[in-house]
């Protein structure tokens, strides 16, 4: 990880440019380190200022790598990268007027809190009353305007992580990035400043690029989040769109708890896909992801979108044979565990009510689902 210092800091290039509707820009960018393989693929992608959006995918998928050839760490081996609509490939880090959130967040530890914060500001010539006045501006929003006089070592995590991402805000810099920065945290303070680093966000009307490999923090947090899978984003649209509209196999099975079941398009005609599962049942789908009769295709259905109870099934739902598995009841919802189409582990989920039955294992039951809530992807 690089340290940051001072000289990557400075003046916003945008401070006085109209508002365009595409503040943060990628076209056509490629990323090669080697020559060879591409680690980031023909990616396209616009931003409004303001935004919140977050880069989600697994390890490797290139989410580090575009968040550093935006902060011109690394230089994009094709393409272009825009910031308010002015071409950046050619200004250095330091000239970009980005502020950087990283999961280690290297704070000088011979400084304080203040000094850590005031530091790159003195260093660009910035007079003390100023100085003062940001550093004080910038520790208040993030609740730790009494620990200025301290030094990193006696802050907890989360102090340690205001602190980074006040140093990220001192600037007052327009786009902050921040990379897995919640990543060494423990759970329930994650959670917390999930919250914060959004709720200041929204305060100070910043455009952020965030990245992370939790699907929980991405959908919490975001206006939109851009899925990463092997260099290319598979799919950018807000949060509930992600869950309830994946448009291939790898978002569905990314984001959320998802059902699949495998066969072969028999027929694509009035919005409906007429699929044949392998173990012979027909069922219809909404065709998604699929082109034509005789392809291979994964059928996706969420699991609180599958129905058992007779009177609760909605009129037009398709209907198949099922074997629980597995009942577990959670309070609030039962977890059942079913064998569906040959599948051993299709799970659905219904909330707990007093005219819901609770089911036994070795029980065979009916379930149901609207044609619409069954997806045919991408085999
Ligand atoms: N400095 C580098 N030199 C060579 N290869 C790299 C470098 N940084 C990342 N990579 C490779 O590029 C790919 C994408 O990495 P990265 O952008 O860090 O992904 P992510 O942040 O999504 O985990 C990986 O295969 C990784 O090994
Ligand atoms: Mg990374």
């Amino acid at each position: 990880m690089r340290h940051q210092t001072a000289l990557e800091y400075g003046e916003p290039i945008l401070a006085d440019t109209s508002s365009t509707d595409a503040f943060v820009e990628f076209e056509r960018v490629q990323k090669s380190y080697d020559g060879e393989i591409l680690v980031v693929k023909d990616l396209n992608l616009s931003m409004p200022r303001g935004e919140f959006l977050t880069m989600l995918g697994p390890s490797g998928s290139g989410k580090t790598t575009t968040l550093m050839m935006l902060a011109g760490f690394e230089t994009a081996t094709h393409g272009d990268i825009r910031l308010g609509g002015i071409s950046i490939n050619n200004i250095p880090p330091h000239k970009r007027g980005i502020g950087m959130v990283f999961q280690n967040y290297a704070l000088f530890p011979h400084m304080t809190v203040a000094e850590n914060l005031s530091f790159p500001l003195e260093v660009r010539k910035m007079g003390k009353s100023e100085r003062e006045a940001k550093v004080k501006r910038a520790l208040d929003m993030v609740q730790m305007g009494d620990f200025g006089g301290r030094r990193p070592a006696q802050l907890s995590g989360g102090q340690q992580q205001r602190i980074a991402l006040a140093r990220a805000l001192v600037f007052e810099a327009e786009l902050v990035l921040m990379d897995e920065p919640l990543g060494a945290l423990d759970k329930q303070l994650r959670e917390h400043m999930q919250f914060e680093i959004k709720r200041i966000a929204d305060n100070l009307g910043i455009t952020v690029v965030y990245v992370t490999h939790d699907q929980t923090e991405a959908l919490t947090m975001s206006d939109r989040v851009a899925v990463f899978d092997d260099g290319r984003i598979q799919q950018l649209a807000p949060p509930d769109q992600l869950y309830e509209a994946p448009e291939n196999s790898f978002v569905a099975q990314f984001i959320g708890e998802n059902n699949t079941l495998e066969g072969v398009i028999k027929e694509i005609s009035g919005g409906r896909a007429l699929v044949e599962l392998d173990d012979g049942e027909l069922i219809d789908c909404k065709p998604v992801n699929v082109s034509k009769p005789g392809e291979r295709t994964r059928v996706s259905i969420r699991p609180e979108r599958v129905e058992y109870n007779k009177s609760r099934l909605q009129e037009g739902a398709h209907t198949l044979k099922a074997e629980v598995l597995e009942f577990i009841y959670m309070g609030d919802i039962f977890r059942t565990r079913l064998r569906v189409a040959g599948n051993d582990e299709f799970i659905i989920k219904t909330r707990n009510a007093p005219d819901v039955e609770r089911l036994v294992p070795g029980q065979q039951i009916e379930i149901g689902w609207l044609p619409d809530d069954c997806r045919a992807l991408d085999a």
